[in-house]
């Protein structure tokens, strides 16, 4: 129970936590999390990894009226079903393999306090229905249990890294939660985005230290620059390596590490972040999770997805089509008469890739298995082979 907030027990336990930061975005997210904390709605707290999601969910809980009651967490990604629901719904002895006595939940251990969830993405569909009839009932029926449900009081905070509207539109994350979810929304935004926050979180990390160090002004300016992909974690981690590593009272320029004092970097970095949006969505369309038409389409109309990410998408299929757009039909889960509307809006879009480059470099035999693969698994709109090779395909 190591993540059970202890209660109140002098005037220091329930001081909030220090959020550092005077950029407008903080500022921001200090109103709204202040606003949150005056009232017990649900609260959604989204971001990128390392941009304060536990902080602020700390942060709203000590300065709330429960203050003084339990914070539990939760986190979906590390715990799976049906552990997941059983920590947080509790469970009866034998209601599972492994459940060898009563277990409270932590939905019950945080009744007049707050939960956090984290990485609700993560919850399975059965986890996200059995939350949603908490949330609307406020109700708690341990696995396995006969008796009545218990009733509780609990302010639920969820916190994810994902993109939880891109997912419900993929039909993975319940739309219905979702909204029940975002009631007071707070957004923590990426470190890259408020660099003139770094200065100070760079000497709130060096005070924890308590060492006398500082860093020059060419070498914070440095540090602001920087494109932070695991944002305050990753800069906490930096600093307090170069305090104790450097042996110097002043951390300048030579003493940072390479990623530092190369800005080319940063594109680096965005280009990473696309890749990532191509890789999720290319697979969400070979899985089935996400529609060409019906998901990945309205999202490229609502300029959600970009015209450069959905030519990542055509990229990663002409690879396994050989270079082949007929063939990218079955393995986009279209159907035959699709083919002439997919060219017709990638040309209408300028979304068009040449598929030669895919031609030669995939004469191999590698990718060629894993395309036929692909198609075995549904033989009826499977191209023949020559269809594979016609030039004509790319027309
Ligand atoms: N604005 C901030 N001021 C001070 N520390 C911060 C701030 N934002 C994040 N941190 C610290 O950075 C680390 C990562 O934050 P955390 O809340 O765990 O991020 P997330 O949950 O979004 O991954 C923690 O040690 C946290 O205390
Ligand atoms: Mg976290």
């Amino acid at each position: 129970m190591a993540d059970i907030m202890p209660r109140a027990t002098g005037d220091t336990a329930t001081l909030p936590p220090i959020m550092v930061g005077t950029s407008a975005a903080i500022r921001e997210v200090l109103v709204l999390a202040d606003r949150a904390a005056s009232g017990h709605a649900t609260v959604l707290l989204t971001g990128e990894s390392g941009t304060g999601k536990d902080l602020i969910a700390r942060y709203i809980h000590a300065r709330s009226s429960r203050a003084a009651r339990p914070f539990v967490t939760v986190n979906c990604a590390v715990v799976k079903d049906p552990l997941l629901e059983s920590e947080c719904f509790g469970h009866i002895k034998g209601s599972f393999v492994g459940a060898q006595r009563d277990a409270v939940g932590k939905l019950e251990l945080a009744d007049t306090g707050a939960i956090l969830i984290d990485e609700i993405s993560c919850a399975s569909m059965r986890m996200q229905v059995r939350l949603l009839e908490f949330l609307e009932t406020g109700e708690v029926q341990p696995l396995g249990a006969s008796g009545p449900p218990r009733r509780v009081d609990v302010r639920l905070i969820a916190a994810t890294n994902a993109n939880l509207t891109l997912l419900a539109h993929s039909g993975v994350f319940r739309e219905d939660l979702l909204y029940r979810l975002r009631v007071a929304h707070i957004h923590l935004p990426a470190l890259r985005d408020r660099p003139d926050d770094v200065a100070a979180l760079v000497a709130h990390t060096i005070q924890k230290t308590g060492r006398a160090v500082r860093f020059s002004d060419q070498a914070l300016a440095l540090l602001a620059g920087y494109h932070w992909p695991g944002n305050v974690r990753e800069l906490q981690t930096t600093v307090e390596q170069l305090v104790w590593m450097a042996g110097v009272s002043v951390i300048d320029v030579q003493h940072l590490p390479a990623p530092f004092r190369t800005p080319g970097l940063r594109v680096v970095s965005m280009v990473e972040r696309r890749r990532q949006l191509a890789d999720d969505l290319y697979a969400g369309v070979i899985a089935r999770t996400i529609s060409f038409w019906g998901e990945l389409y309205p999202l490229f109309l609502s300029r959600d997805v970009t015209r450069h990410d959905l030519r990542e998408v055509l990229r990663r299929g002409l690879r396994t089509t050989s270079g082949s757009y007929r063939a990218l039909i079955p393995l986009f889960g279209m159907e035959p008469h699709d083919y002439k509307r997919l060219l017709n809006f990638l040309a209408a879009h300028d979304c068009n890739v040449d598929p030669r480059p895919f031609r030669k470099r995939t004469a191999g035999t590698a990718d060629r298995g894993s395309f036929t693969m692909a198609m075995l698994e549904n033989p009826r709109k499977a191209p023949s082979e020559s269809s594979v090779e016609r030039p004509s395909a790319e027309s």
